[in-house]
């Protein structure tokens, strides 16, 4: 089951006249292609103690991995992975060597406000180093602001008591909201007004959806951080409170369209002198959902899956449609439609890419109403190509994913990540030029599309399955953090340079 990003649930028609219109006022108009690579600040700087994440690895009980780990497989932890805390300069000379042309990355909260209200100056300062390094090397960065990580005091799983209650908490100020709205939003805002010179290209959160599911509808040992928390199914699945998880979203949405309005009151500053001082969106994780055998519940179930995970989120932040009970209706209670402390706040689609799930016909309800149609498993069919983690690989999802979503917003769409694990590197050059050559044709097809991202530019911490899982550019030895570059350096560098795969490419690296 793919569990780390779905848990349980993994879960325009412009006239043509608007259409010129808009082109306008493109930002595809007005700044070059991006071929780039990420990262997260969390994966592979180290040394952040002060996050929900470094409590998890720790937690002495964790005791769900059968190899004897706790939270991670193997019983790794983040702080054997690449410390880019102090090679980032190294690194960025190799995303430059790879021929990328942007970069994207996070900072980390709990490194710049280690208790709340108190920015750590030596930290914003290393940011500025970071960012620095990145334009003396021609990178034009795009900053995450939370990439599943949070500061104790925000999120702290050792304590439910203590903090906030991460994404799922309640009522911090008397608004209804979970107290980590309004601290989020005033991060988000100050982050803009610290940075906004340097930077243009903001992500709110990092694939919402996955973190809501990973950490609330998640039976598995594949979980993300949480203070223990009972079931709210009738009958009670371990790991699963759908309850928790709506909570969670819900305030994530609002979250991100408070950060969105304080990231562009605060980033005022044109850094890359395109026109715009700032372009914020999320970073969507998208999936194809095709149902496991021919029968009515589960085609019924993969297309709830399909909502669920591609649609719900966007839904929230573009039209301003709030679904809670997540039936496609917006009449429950705190539902609506066109809510406008919501919509209108994506500047861009940043979309998420990896593979595509089959769904078993399986319904899990909690007391409140709120269900969930479908399991979601790998795509296992002997006769498809997979990762390391049993990922199916499927070029065709970006392209199909890509035109539906500018079919359905309109909203120029941002590759932030796409890429595979493959330790023996013999995947990752024909996936590159197979992903880029179906999402070239989402392009000329007419989606605006701004950027590719690759992930990720080094191997890195994969959050609860350790640092055994490959998906780097550049390939990491952790004893010795010497970075190796993988067959596929060569494969992006001609791709950027020649702006998309020419028969000249596929021949070289598509085999
Ligand atoms: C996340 C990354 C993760 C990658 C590969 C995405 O879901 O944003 O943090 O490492 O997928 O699993």
């Amino acid at each position: 089951m793919h569990t780390k990003t779905l848990g349980l649930l993994a879960a325009l028609g412009l006239a043509l006249g608007c259409s010129s219109a808009k082109e306008e006022m493109s930002p595809a108009k007005t700044r070059p292609f991006f071929w780039s690579t990420a990262t997260a600040a969390y994966q592979v700087e180290g040394d952040l103690h002060g996050t929900d994440w470094h409590q998890w690895e720790y937690q002495p009980d964790g005791g769900e991995w059968p190899d004897g780990g706790g939270h991670i497989a193997g019983n790794d932890h983040a702080d054997k992975g690449p410390d880019q805390l102090h090679r980032y300069e190294a690194d960025f000379d190799l995303a430059k060597q790879a021929g990328s042309n942007a970069m994207r990355l996070s900072i980390e909260w709990a490194r710049i406000e280690p208790t709340e209200g108190r920015y750590d100056p030596e930290a914003i300062a290393h940011y500025h180093r970071v960012l620095k390094a990145l334009r003396d090397r021609g990178l034009t960065p795009m900053v995450t602001l939370q990439h599943f990580t949070f500061p104790t005091w925000i999120h702290d799983v050792n304590d439910g008591s203590r903090g906030y209650g991460g994404w799922a908490g309640r009522d911090g100020d008397g608004s209804g909201q979970g107290g980590v709205v309004s601290r989020f939003a005033r991060f988000s805002g100050d982050m803009a007004k610290e940075f906004g010179a340097e930077v243009d290209d903001w992500i709110t959160i990092n694939e919402p959806f996955v973190l809501v599911a990973a950490t609330y509808v998640n039976p598995t040992p594949e979980r993300f951080p949480a203070a223990p928390y009972p079931s709210d199914l009738v009958p009670p699945m371990e790991g699963v409170n759908l309850g928790l998880g709506v909570r969670a979203a819900v305030n994530m949405v609002h979250a991100h369209a408070r950060a969105y309005d304080a990231i562009h009151a605060q980033d005022t500053v044109d850094a890359d002198g395109d026109g715009k001082a700032a372009l914020v969106s999320i970073a969507h994780h998208m999936r194809v959902f095709v149902p496991a055998g021919g029968d009515v519940a589960a085609a019924k179930a993969a297309r709830q899956l399909d909502y669920v995970n591609n649609d719900l989120i966007l839904n929230a932040i573009v039209r301003g449609d709030l679904d809670i009970n997540l039936d496609g209706a917006f009449d429950g209670p705190g539902e609506g439609q066109g809510i406008a402390a919501l919509k209108g706040r994506a500047d861009f689609i940043g979309l998420n890419y990896y593979s595509v799930s089959k769904v078993l016909p399986f319904t899990v309800k909690n007391a409140a109403g709120v269900s969930i149609a479908g399991l979601p498993l790998e795509d296992d069919g002997a006769a498809y190509p997979h990762s390391d983690l049993g990922w199916r690989i499927y070029p065709e999802g970006i392209h199909d994913l890509v035109a539906r979503v500018w079919g359905t917003y309109g909203l120029p769409i941002f590759i932030t990540e796409n890429g595979v694990a493959d330790s023996a590197d013999v995947m990752r050059s024909k996936f590159l030029v197979d992903h880029v050559e179906q999402l070239m044709k989402a392009k000329s097809e007419g989606a605006q599309v701004l950027g590719y991202t690759h992930w990720s530019l080094i191997d890195n911490f994969e959050w609860a399955k350790g640092l055994a899982p490959r998906f780097g550019l550049f390939t990491v030895d952790y004893a010795t953090q010497k970075r190796t570059p993988t067959k596929a350096v060569e494969a992006f560098k001609a791709i950027s340079q020649a702006g998309g795969v020419t028969p000249d490419i596929r021949a070289r690296f598509g085999k």
